[in-house]
């Protein structure tokens, strides 16, 4: 199938490492030009020299914090003068803190508001001038809290379905401009993000890290963690030229773990 990606222009949020990169990677493979982002001038230029051998694709990058708006504001105007127009928006960012209701304070609420759904917000309300006139694909990351409450995870389980409930309300407002929304949501796949909430459970149980790697895969009716690999690519199909239809919806890459129908 021809995904119809050569030279489309993709702006992909928080992708010098885990899921964002492995996006950008595969945007690249297929002959994109990206625009990375993350607040780690460093690491995305490491990021960059490393995805501009995989494929035709220019890769650019740009250092921003997403939960300030003005930087967003000017990473999006360098990438529309870098790139002419913006064809593809990933909006992805850190996971929140984990915690119950009784451990987390209004300080960790407003930061898990700001990082994993006003960014969102900022992030869409800025690059939509440059779609409008040209149509465009808009994918926002969340989580599988937006089917099955994860314990532990009361931030993600609230905001994540705050961007899912957004991301099905702007497929309708946005068709009319040829822009497709839609939301994906990652269960278990294995970067930073996944060691760090392991480490962070087992010290709560008492356990080590890898008995909670363990019992977290078996868990999962494929038996194991997905790859970045692997989830790039349903990620990337929804983004691409081949995708003329499918909007509002959400795609779950978890491995079969989400037991809701
Ligand atoms: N992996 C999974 O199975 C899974 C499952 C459910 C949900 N998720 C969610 O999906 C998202 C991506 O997951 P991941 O596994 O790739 O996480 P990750 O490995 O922790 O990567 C997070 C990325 O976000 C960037 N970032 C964090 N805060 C930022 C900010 N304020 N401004 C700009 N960039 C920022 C980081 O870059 P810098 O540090 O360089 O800024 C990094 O590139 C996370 O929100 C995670 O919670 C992942």
């Amino acid at each position: 199938m021809d995904l119809h990606l050569e030279g489309k222009k993709a702006l992909v949020i928080a992708s010098s490492q885990g899921l964002g990169k492995a996006i950008a990677a595969e945007l690249v493979r297929e002959g994109a030009d990206v625009m990375l982002v993350s607040r780690s001038d460093g690491k995305l230029e490491a990021v960059q020299q490393e995805l501009q051998k995989l494929g035709s694709g220019v890769v650019e990058y740009y250092a921003a914090d997403i939960t300030i708006p003005h930087e967003v504001e000017a990473m999006v105007r360098y990438t529309a003068e870098k790139f002419g127009r913006i064809d593809i928006l990933v909006n992805n960012g850190g996971g929140p803190s984990p915690g119950t209701f009784e451990t987390l304070t209004d300080e960790d609420w407003d930061k898990a508001f700001q990082l994993n759904l006003l960014s969102y917000v900022r992030m869409i309300r800025e690059v939509l001038p440059h779609m409008k006139g040209l149509g465009g694909h808009i994918v926002n990351l969340t989580s599988t809290s937006i089917k099955q409450p994860i314990p532990g995870l009361i931030l993600s389980n609230t905001f994540r379905n705050g961007v899912a409930g957004m991301s099905k309300s702007l497929s309708q407002e946005l068709a009319q401009y040829g822009i497709l929304v839609n939301t994906v949501a990652p269960g278990r796949i294995e970067t930073d993000r996944i060691i760090q909430l392991n480490e962070s459970n087992a010290k709560a149980k008492g356990v080590s890290a890898e008995e909670v790697a363990e019992q977290s895969q078996s868990e999962i009716p494929l038996g194991r963690y997905g790859t970045p690999e692997e989830f790039a690519k349903g990620v990337v199909f929804l983004l691409s030229g081949a995708n003329t239809y499918i909007t509002g919806t959400t795609l779950v890459i978890d491995g079969g773990l989400v037991q809701a129908l």
